[in-house]
């Protein structure tokens, strides 16, 4: 019933000759392990009579969940409301931190091929790898944040899923990171706090004083 011992063929030829028989010993030694490997088991989808149903492999026991595989938070783990929608809300609160993390694991995972600035010109595109669409481009930056989530975790088209490698909360840290990126691009002059709009406003008033000066002397 138990699938045979290895140990049990083994050294077998050695007694043919002195010589040979040294050689078949030396020859076998690594395939002699004894451990774990060489026990009783069954292979996958191996047949068992000590089951009723004829079946080694056991169904999961109703109500389990497998470790690593509780989508208690789904809002979280998958960047979707109600399984349809994505959300538009970071599902924590956003910290410098976090946005700091986003930029360190941007920088890691993302900038090959969306680059530092997300205008998609990374090393490995320019070294031929499909380009991907600038960040900064009207439809991704009215992109909900959910679906930049999506897009990491289970990849777009031509791009690999990055699940393995980061992690539901770094997901989201990149994501909020993303959203930097594309607010530093593209911000509405009434969005900015009041100092930095007045110091724009300073250099715009600046730049124009220039140009006519500029004009004058043409
Ligand atoms: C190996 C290169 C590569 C890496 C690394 C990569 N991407 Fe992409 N990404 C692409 C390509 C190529 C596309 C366009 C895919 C297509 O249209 O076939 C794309 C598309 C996208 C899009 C746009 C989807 C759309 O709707 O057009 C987003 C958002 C995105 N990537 C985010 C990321 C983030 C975030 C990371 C890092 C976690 C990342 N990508 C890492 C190559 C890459």
């Amino acid at each position: 019933m138990w699938p045979k011992s290895k140990s049990e063929a083994c050294g077998a030829g050695a007694a043919r000759s002195v010589w040979l028989g040294a050689f078949l010993i030396v020859a076998a030694l690594p395939a002699c392990r004894l451990d774990m490997y060489d026990q009783p088991r069954y292979e996958a989808l191996e047949p068992s009579d000590i089951f009723a149903d004829g079946r080694s492999s056991r169904d999961p026991i109703a109500g389990t969940v497998a470790r690593g595989a509780l989508e208690a938070d789904p809002v979280f783990l998958t960047g979707m409301v109600n399984d349809s929608t994505f959300t538009d809300e970071m599902p924590f609160e956003l910290t410098q931190e976090i946005l700091e993390r986003g930029r360190e694991r941007y920088n890691i995972f993302c900038s090959v091929c969306h680059d530092a600035a997300g205008a998609g010109r990374g090393m490995i595109v320019r070294r031929g790898y499909k380009q991907p669409p600038s960040f900064h481009i009207e439809r991704l930056r009215a992109e909900r944040v959910g679906y930049f989530y999506d897009v990491i975790k289970n990849g777009f088209a031509t791009m690999p899923g990055y699940a393995a490698q980061i992690p539901p909360d770094d997901r989201w840290a990149i994501v909020a990171y993303i959203r930097a990126l594309q607010l530093s691009q593209y911000a509405r002059l009434d969005e900015l706090p009041a100092d930095v709009r007045r110091e724009i406003e300073r250099a715009a008033g600046a730049a124009q004083a220039d140009e006519k000066h500029g004009e004058a002397h043409d």
